[in-house]
């Protein structure tokens, strides 16, 4: 870690500097699907998923840059190289999807992971005591509950609740 005269204790930080990591690699990576979603959606509802899409990829580019800049306030180094994130991220496919309700299941799994990993991560980072990281990765938290609301109000079953899943 760097020098920071910044008051919070160097394991606290180096915790939150690892979360932070790790959330920047999810998001650079979304960041990265959903703009290829943007490029090959094909499908009746084209123009509205492929102006949704660059939204997203708006948002969550803003998100990364939130996250990797108080990574570095910490004391770290961001990562934000596609092979970096590629070492991060190996379950992530090459395959391109095109197909409408394909791409955006595909989608809509990748920010339900994201958001259930930013509870536990928001409540990590609160109890270890760094709760700016904690309200951070809480603004990002909002911002991808809102997008998977947009992505799955765009799918052909928006109007009934997945199989298995608590209402
Ligand atoms: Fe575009």
């Amino acid at each position: 870690m760097t020098p920071t005269f910044n008051k919070l204790p160097s394991n606290v930080r180096a915790g939150s500097i690892d979360v932070l990591q790790n959330a920047l690699a999810t998001a650079i990576d979304l960041a990265l699907l959903v703009k290829q979603g943007h490029w090959n959606i094909k499908g009746p509802s084209f123009i509205a998923i492929h102006q949704l899409l660059d939204g997203l990829n708006a948002e969550m580019h803003d998100a990364a840059d939130t996250m990797a800049e108080r990574l570095v306030a910490l004391g770290g180094v961001a990562a934000g190289s596609t092979a970096s994130v590629a070492e991060a991220r190996p379950g992530t496919s090459t395959d391109i999807i095109s197909g409408q309700e394909p791409l955006l299941g595909t989608l809509i799994e990748g920010y339900a992971a994201f958001g259930a990993d930013l509870v536990a991560w928001i409540d990590e980072t609160a109890q270890s005591g760094d709760p700016s990281t904690s309200d951070v990765l809480t603004e990002v938290s909002r911002m991808v509950d809102k997008s998977l609301w947009f992505l799955e109000a765009h799918t052909s079953q928006a109007t009934t609740s997945p199989q298995g899943a608590s209402s």
